[in-house]
């Protein structure tokens, strides 16, 4: 029961997601801007390393690379990986977000496989067929975000990396605006057994999707538990210095929107030796 319960509010996740993002998508908001035309001068350049600074995160050599974007639609991670010369597939929910990359690759004469779809079910990639998956902040859009990882683990092959990157729980749980003293505040639970109440437009929320908060262990324990080793964690610095009170500038100062991972796929045999190890730990 509880789990069909769970498959139901995931069923209403992607479909109420589908609409807002089409409607984000053809209101054409930050998000849905696609890559400028300076990155195709040098888009590996414009990638740069994903990583921290001596840290780089991203292999040198994307070409040739089975690359997928996933939850990445919008006309600038598939078309920037294909010109950098990767094999590209960008799997969205977003008919709309999907057209802007269909867009972007017609003009530019680009090969990038578009797949409409929901992240949490990537039954049509067989076993193994990534080199890289890149998934930019999405899983917010999801109550489960357990069914994802083990579909991008199924997807990566041994030895593969999976860059992703998340809303952090307490950005989600706080006041969007600063309270008088210029501070933020904790409005909801770490758990609220639900989406989040709807928000107007703001820069750290996108109005009208449904958005779920997860906790760490959801996210990074998640990633593990999916048979993923964590080789780095990022939360990226967007501080911008003399920002004023309640505009997102400011509120990152005190707390950090995102959390970005970087994961190596585990071979399956030490994937399996892990879980025993855990189960007989447990
Ligand atoms: C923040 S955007 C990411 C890409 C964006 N172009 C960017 O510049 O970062 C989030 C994307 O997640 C997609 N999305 C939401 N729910 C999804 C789901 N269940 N499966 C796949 N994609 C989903 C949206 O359609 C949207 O394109």
């Amino acid at each position: 029961m509880r789990e069909a319960v769970r498959r139901a509010d995931q069923a209403v996740a992607v479909e109420h997601n589908r609409r807002a993002w089409d409607r984000l998508a053809t209101a054409a908001v930050p998000l849905a801007q696609p890559a400028v035309d300076e990155a195709f001068g040098d888009p590996r350049g414009w990638l740069g390393t994903a990583g921290s600074a001596g840290r780089p995160w991203l292999p040198e050599r994307l070409a040739g690379l089975e690359v997928l974007c996933l939850a990445a639609g919008g006309g600038k991670h598939a078309p920037l990986y294909a010109a950098a010369g990767a094999r590209v597939t960008v799997l969205d929910v977003s008919p709309a977000m999907l057209a802007l990359d269909r867009e972007v690759a017609r003009e530019r004469k680009i090969d990038v496989e578009i797949v409409e779809g929901s992240m949490d079910d990537l039954t049509m990639f067989g076993a193994g067929r990534f080199d890289l998956v890149v998934h930019p902040v999405s899983t917010c859009y999801l109550p489960d975000v357990a069914l994802v990882f083990r579909e991008v683990a199924r997807v990566t092959r041994p030895g593969g990396l999976y860059l992703s990157q998340h809303k952090a729980p307490a950005s989600l749980q706080a006041t969007l605006a600063a309270n008088d003293r210029g501070r933020y505040e904790i409005e909801h639970p770490l758990r609220p057994g639900g989406p989040l109440p709807p928000v107007p437009p703001a820069r750290l929320r996108e109005s009208g999707t449904l958005e779920y908060v997860h906790t760490i262990e959801a996210l990074v324990g998640g990633i593990c538990r999916a048979g993923f080793v964590i080789a780095d964690v990022m939360e990226p610095d967007h501080v911008r210095p003399g920002a004023v009170p309640g505009s997102a500038g400011h509120r990152v100062a005190f707390l950090a929107p995102y959390l970005r991972v970087l994961a190596r796929r585990m071979p399956a045999t030490a994937s399996a030796r892990a879980v025993v190890l855990v189960e007989s730990a447990g």
